[in-house]
């Protein structure tokens, strides 16, 4: 799946998802535009509750919410009974704003400063996810000043490398999250936090990467995970009940990409959990996992709208849109790859004559050379006023958006069998010097 699962082409050639013609959600609400697809997002959500519910182990699905998040989305995710992972007191913010029951609330973030953790604990978020010495320390001096026990898990270092790009690799020892699960640190965080009468210690903590299509690294996490819990058992005498072991699944970007299915990774985790309990002799009572990319990635598109076209002969041709690194900085940051159509003629690229297609290198409109979206497709001769749908851009696009160039920041709508509905309105101007003050006077 690249296009979420509702697309279709119309009969005048365009593309429709949710039962919502794309062209025209562009002009009722403007271009660029992040378009959702409620039947993607929700297959996805439910994928995960039927493939880890296992019959004998109790599982915790946890939206990382830095995926996407916003007010609706919150909502939609508590609908179905997920969980939430924060990672800053402005995630946790939105999702409390929303309606999300605090308890369902895992607090990450590896420098959480003294007012997150305070508006964190007044919130009574269900569990704090600690990274370092410093934040435990912080943590149990409130808890203790305050007379609360709060539940806790210990995030962990595992050593277990995930073939994926540098910047967003987690799991290995150098890396700036969690305690190293090689020497005493991660030992000594357990024993801190069994030694305070206000931290309660439910279980450990690990993510590894994300984009991960080589699933197999699941099998040595738990493997790791669940002997450094037989380890805490023998030296420390603490029974460790609950494993989180983050989030992670990949998804298609361009036609090329095979990714695992949530059923697969699913089967994969059971089948070590099962495996290493008996060779660890340490079995767990719940389980958690925290995807984010998986569940909300293909669900998005972003629709932009051809602006110049350039052809420089023999060397490259250009369309211009107008959006660029600004709503999606995954290309000039990762050098991530995506796939685009052409929204409003769909026409098989295969029925075009061959000197009606064109390679394009479709750029942005920011000040920088960097800023393009994709390098090199084949698609049919490109003009002014066409429109192109870019896919899988559900995650990590919106969330890592700017107002760079001083752009305001798309629109999100969601679509749904015929009907469109804002869920977060298109900035304004006025949105770009809202909070600036003059240079003098009041
Ligand atoms: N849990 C923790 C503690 C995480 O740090 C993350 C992602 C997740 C769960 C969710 O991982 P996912 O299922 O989405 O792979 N900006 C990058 C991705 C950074 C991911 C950071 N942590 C990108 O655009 O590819």
């Amino acid at each position: 799946m690249l296009l979420p699962v509702t697309s279709k082409v119309d009969a005048g050639g365009h593309l429709v998802i949710g039962g919502c013609d794309v062209i025209s959600l562009g002009k009722k609400y403007g271009t660029p535009l992040y378009i959702i697809d409620l039947a993607t997002l929700r297959r996805q959500m439910e994928d995960y509750r039927k493939y880890f519910g296992y019959p004998d182990l109790e599982t915790g699905i946890i939206y990382a919410s830095k995926a996407f998040t916003c007010t609706a989305m919150a909502q939609l995710v508590s609908e179905y009974g997920l969980g939430m992972d924060v990672s800053t007191g402005g995630e946790l913010y939105i999702a409390l704003n929303a309606g999300v029951p605090p308890e369902k609330i895992l607090f990450h973030g590896n420098n959480k400063s003294y007012a997150e953790i305070v508006s964190g604990l007044d919130s009574k978020v269900g569990v704090f996810v600690v990274d370092n010495f410093h934040e435990l320390q912080m943590l149990a001096d409130i808890c203790r000043e305050r007379n609360i026990r709060q539940d806790i898990m210990i995030r962990i270092t595992p050593g277990v490398k995930a073939s994926t790009h540098e910047y967003i690799q987690t799991g290995n020892q150098e890396s700036k999250f969690g305690f190293a699960i090689n020497g005493q640190d991660a030992l000594e965080a357990i024993k801190i936090t069994s030694g305070s009468g206000n931290l309660k210690l439910k279980g450990i903590h690990a993510h590894i990467g994300s984009q991960i299509f080589n699933i197999s690294c699941y099998d040595r996490l738990v493997e790791v995970m669940i002997k450094f819990m037989a380890r805490v058992k023998e030296e420390l005498g603490i029974s460790l009940a609950h494993l989180d072991i983050g989030g992670g699944l990949g998804v298609k970007y361009v036609p090329e990409d095979r990714p695992p299915s949530i059923g697969d990774l699913a089967g994969v985790i059971y089948d070590a959990v099962k495996k290493y309990s008996v060779k660890f002799s340490h079995g767990i009572d719940k389980l958690y996992l925290e995807p984010g990319r998986s569940i909300v990635g293909n669900a998005g598109v972003t629709l932009y709208e051809v602006g110049a076209v350039k052809e420089i002969k023999d060397i490259r041709n250009y369309a211009a849109i107008d959006g660029g690194m600004s709503d999606n900085i995954r290309p000039i940051l990762y050098g991530a790859k995506y796939h685009a159509y052409l929204a409003n003629r769909m026409e098989d690229i295969k029925s075009c004559n061959e000197e009606d297609i064109r390679n394009y290198s479709i750029v942005g409109k920011h000040c920088e050379s960097g800023d393009v979206i994709i390098d090199d497709i084949r698609l049919p001769q490109l003009k002014s006023g066409d429109f192109i749908v870019v896919g899988t851009t559900g995650a990590y696009c919106y969330s890592m958006a700017s107002n760079y160039n001083g752009q305001p920041m798309n629109a999100v709508v969601a679509v749904e069998e015929g009907k469109s509905r804002l869920w977060i309105e298109r900035q304004a101007y006025n949105d770009l010097t809202i909070r600036d003050k003059r240079l003098y006077g009041d």
